[in-house]
């Protein structure tokens, strides 16, 4: 069986910034409160010209030109979302007509913000057993299209944004060293968007029952991230034969600072070995860990050879860890 491994990262982020001071005039809200609670600072916000296809698009493009990689040479492309530009086609099948992935084939992973590790799972899969060579992993997600704008107890949290890493298939075990993934759709209900899909769909009725907005139960979601995240880091550190002082670098799921501080303590690893960009981007839902993962590499935090291991959890509820060696 072939291993995995990992050629180059990129990041496709919106220009349009939107700081505490901005949201402030748009809620009941202040600077001071979203800081204590969150760590966010400020997220970017896609232009109105712009869905989560550009994004990933503009990821996956920094990513092959910085491996040298051809677009043709591609031949799996995999687009971790919840938020595609429509219900169909894929997002994938979109960035692969925006690149020319035309090798590729192209499908869509849905596990909310665990998206990304879920998607490494599943690329894993493909890269390990033949059935494809050379793969794009894009993480992305346009959030802020569906956030109540006047709910100040979500708003505040999200921001829109795409990463992208690129993978190959090598001879010998690779450098994907564990996934772990794991899934509880009985507690799915603290983190919803109701409208929308099948169930109620969207333009039903002038005003709409059930809208196409982030519904959370915050106390719930923090706890249960907590508890996950740890569990999923654990799990596939065990899996790969490592412990937490192997590791370079741990990047958590980047939605609120005081949960990326509490998974830190539990799991006992110095904070400067911790990541954290949450206050510049907000919970950008699946794109959060391949973005740090990018900004960690051009950043020299994390060099070849270093273990780095990614934790996620999401709405579903959905959690999972991936230990690899960049
Ligand atoms: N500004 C000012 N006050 C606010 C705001 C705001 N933006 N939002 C809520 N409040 C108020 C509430 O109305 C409430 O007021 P009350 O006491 O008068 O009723 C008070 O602040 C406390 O509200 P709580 O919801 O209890 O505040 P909490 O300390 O739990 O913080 C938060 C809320 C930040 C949402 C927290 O629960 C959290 O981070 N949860 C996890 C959310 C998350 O990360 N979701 C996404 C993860 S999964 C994924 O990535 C999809």
């Amino acid at each position: 069986m072939a291993g995995v491994r990992f050629l180059s990262t990129g990041a496709g982020l919106p220009d349009r910034v939107l700081t505490n001071a901005d949201l402030a005039k748009m809620v009941d809200t202040t600077d001071e409160w979203i800081t204590d609670r969150t760590g966010i600072k400020e997220r970017r916000i896609a232009g109105d010209d712009e869905a989560t296809s550009d994004l990933s698009a503009r990821a996956a493009r920094q990513a092959l030109e910085r491996a040298g990689v051809a677009p043709t040479d591609v031949d799996l492309v995999v687009v971790a979302t919840c938020t595609p530009d429509h219900l169909f086609p894929s997002t994938a099948c979109l960035v692969q007509k925006a690149l020319g992935l035309t090798k590729a084939m192209a499908f869509d992973v849905s596990a909310a913000c665990s998206g990304f590790v879920y998607g490494l799972a599943v690329v894993k899969g493909m890269l390990e057993t033949g059935q494809a060579r050379t793969a794009l992993l894009i993480g992305a997600d346009t959030l802020s299209r569906f956030t109540d704008w006047t709910d100040r107890g979500t708003c505040v949290l999200f921001g829109d944004g795409a990463g992208a890493l690129l993978m190959q298939a090598t001879d010998g075990p690779g450098d994907l060293l564990s996934v772990f993934t794991g899934s509880e759709g009985a507690a799915g209900d603290v983190l919803c968007i109701p409208g929308g899909g099948s169930r109620h769909p969207a333009g039903a009725g002038a005003v709409p029952k059930h809208p196409a907005h982030i519904k959370m139960d915050g106390r719930e979601v923090f706890k249960h991230a907590v508890a996950r995240m740890i569990e999923a880091a654990t799990a596939a550190l065990a899996k790969a034969g490592k412990t937490p002082a192997d590791l370079r670098l741990l990047i958590p799921h980047q939605a609120n600072l005081r949960i990326i501080d509490a998974i830190a303590k539990r799991i006992a690893i110095p904070n400067d070995r911790v990541f954290r960009n949450v206050q510049k981007y907000g919970n950008m839902s699946a794109a959060t860990t391949v973005i740090a993962l990018d900004e960690a590499v051009q950043a020299g935090q994390v060099r070849r050879g270093d273990l780095v291991e990614l934790i996620a959890f999401g709405a579903g509820l959905t959690w999972g860890a991936a230990v690899l060696r960049w």
